[in-house]
């Protein structure tokens, strides 16, 4: 079945089209920004008439009548519309066009193709996670590989080709001295009970003993050119550091639910390099600064040479080495011309911004001059973990966070509520030891990664282990819990969520709290857009979050199994669909559901 123009998105389209159909001047140029509108509005609501008026000095009002008139007799039969204000077009669904969006997008896959426009057909590079090797992964980790995969798979929902690289941090100067402890202090037992851990003991080690300007760090600057010129020994420990530390990061992104196409670090762009300096040198982007290659950008004022302090971005030291900004130009190069990428997200903290500017400046000349076609670039940034009292989150010892540790003790703690909640049920109703293991592992993980993602990415955000955990708010638990009650309600009722039969006889919403429901599982695809646009998911763990409310709201309203037939059908739909949407939204985070807890 077809619905027409059950989107904000479609909804756009149609008002483009009675932009032209208006004869309005330039209609071309009109963009009418459909919007989920305050409920007290409508559904959606459109206000680019404003700005496209008072762009042409002619009335907004008198231009939103003229939209109006215009608008396709589909979007009239399905929407009430009305004009508000200084010239808003509001539209609200009638019941039969709820109805039938409630009827078209009852499975995941159904959802999908209504968001699949945005991205259909293009390939999306996303370099996130990426942490450097020989090391363990720790809390500052943390961001990158969770707001990273949401990006991921919000990217691959709305239609794109994804590739989840991860951008390893497997080339420099630390191997030196890595190589150097190494030779001297390995403890083949320790390296085979927690290799990185040894190997970090070992880098400690090899970094305190190789002070500057002493024998030793020359030694260990002589292991490094060994490795650089191709030496097997060390190439062959390079290698091993490379393999252990994928293991152990491996451990974490299962934990995580992530899995990577591609972990081309920066020693991959180790023999790509050359080009790079080659072309800004004759295109004359890049110029020589006391024997270095840099890029100044003149026309921005925190880049130019003009500044008291020049800050330029350095395309090759001094001593003819490569370094960050070397390999992240032969990276942008790669992911345009290997995997033809429409687009690259970068996410890491917001330290690296100054870094990713430059970058992104040098790359659009670079590649304007040579004639290579530009991907949409986009570095993700985000703010740091901090404890409850602002400052950066340690040990209590003031150590580091691991976050294998931090992730166990998300388990451990959501064990002890699991457990505790279980013995106040009734016998018959209790959960086994595996069972709540089980949903401790899904509530503990999923407890960490909706707390991040559910404040905006750029804000610095404060881990909180009692508000993350929490059963209220908008939490993982709260969310998890809202799923397996909706699971619980059609195992009382002796049929399957996705059983479609129910909605032959299910009617159209009709008690208020039905309707408000129904109104916001229309909202989904527009939320999708929102954190999709973006690239922030906050938005969609919001709308969640709000949806969960509703749901809640209708729950008390109005019972769902009742005697009457088609009452009861009609309800069981609304419940299938909150499911759902539920799960699709929670699956689009990187969280993982349960169907009891
Ligand atoms: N390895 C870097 C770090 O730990 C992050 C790399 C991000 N990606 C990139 N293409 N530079 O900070």
């Amino acid at each position: 079945m077809h619905v027409a123009f059950h989107l904000a998105v479609d909804l756009d389209t149609a008002l483009q089209t009675a932009a032209t159909t208006a004869g309005l001047a330039d209609a071309a140029a009109f963009t009418p920004e459909v919007r989920t509108a305050d409920p007290k509005h409508g559904d959606f609501q459109a206000n680019g008439t404003l700005g496209y008026a008072k762009a042409r000095k002619l009335n907004p009002r008198a231009t939103a009548e003229q939209l109006v008139a215009a608008l396709p007799a589909a979007v009239r039969d399905a929407y009430d519309v009305s004009i508000a204000g200084p010239g808003f077009i509001n539209f609200t669904l009638k019941p039969a066009a709820l109805h039938a969006w409630l009827r078209t997008f009852a499975t995941r896959e159904a959802l999908a193709t209504g968001a699949a426009a945005a991205h259909t057909g293009q390939t999306w590079v996303v370099d996130y996670s990426s942490p450097n090797t020989a090391k363990q992964m720790h809390v500052g980790h943390l961001r990158s590989a969770v707001i990273g995969e949401a990006i991921c798979r919000l990217l691959a929902f709305t239609g794109a080709r994804v590739i989840r690289d991860n951008h390893l941090g497997d080339w420099g100067t630390q191997f030196g001295k890595l190589i150097y402890g190494y030779k001297r202090w390995a403890d083949p037992a320790a390296l085979a009970a927690d290799p990185i851990e040894e190997l970090e003991r070992l880098y400690k080690l090899g970094h305190a003993a190789t002070p500057d300007d002493s024998p030793a760090i020359e030694e260990a600057r002589r292991e490094l050119v060994a490795l650089q010129n191709g030496d097997p020994e060390n190439v062959a420990l390079w290698k091993k550091f490379s393999e252990v530390s994928l293991a152990a990061f491996q451990q974490i992104y299962d934990r995580l639910g992530i899995q990577f196409d591609c972990n081309l670090g920066e020693s991959f762009y180790n023999d790509k390099v050359g080009r790079v300096y080659t072309e800004l040198v004759e295109t004359k982007i890049a110029e020589d600064s006391h024997g270095a290659l840099v890029v100044f950008h003149d026309e921005h004022p925190r880049f130019s040479r003009h500044t008291e302090r020049p800050n330029p971005f350095m395309v090759r030291k001094a001593d003819g080495a490569s370094g960050y900004a070397s390999t992240d130009l032969a990276t942008a190069l790669y992911r345009t011309e290997h995997f033809q990428a429409a687009g690259i997200v970068i996410v890491t903290d917001f330290r690296q911004t100054d870094h990713f500017e430059q970058l992104f400046l040098t790359v659009k000349k670079w590649f304007a001059a040579k004639g290579y076609r530009l991907p949409e670039l986009h570095h993700v940034t985000f703010g740091a973990v901090t404890g409850e009292d602002g400052k950066a989150l340690k040990t209590r010892d003031g150590g580091v966070i691991k976050l294998k540790a931090l992730l166990d003790e998300a388990e451990d703690r959501a064990h002890a509520i699991v457990t505790a909640k279980n013995a106040e049920r009734p016998e018959a109703e209790r959960f086994s030891d595996d069972e709540c293991r089980t949903i401790a592992r899904t509530v503990g993980i999923a407890s960490v990664q909706y707390a991040d993602l559910a404040q905006n990415r750029s804000s610095n955000y404060v881990f909180s282990w009692d508000k993350m955990l929490a059963l209220d708010g908008n939490t993982a638990p709260y969310l998890l819990y809202a799923v397996a009650r909706i699971y619980s309600i059609f195992r009382k009722a002796g049929v399957a969520p996705a059983d479609l039969a129910l909605d032959t006889t299910a009617t159209a919403p009709e008690t208020p709290a039905e309707r408000m429901l129904a109104r916001k599982l229309v909202k989904f695809p527009d939320a999708l857009r929102v954190a999709g646009e973006s690239l922030r998911p906050h938005f969609l763990c919001l709308y969640l979050f709000e949806l969960a409310g509703d749901y809640s709201s209708f729950n008390s309203a109005d019972k769902v199994l009742v005697d009457d037939p088609a009452l009861r059908a009609r309800r069981l739909m609304l419940c299938a669909r909150t499911l759902v949407t539920l799960e699709t939204g929670l699956h689009l985070l990187g969280l993982r559901t349960l169907t009891r807890m």
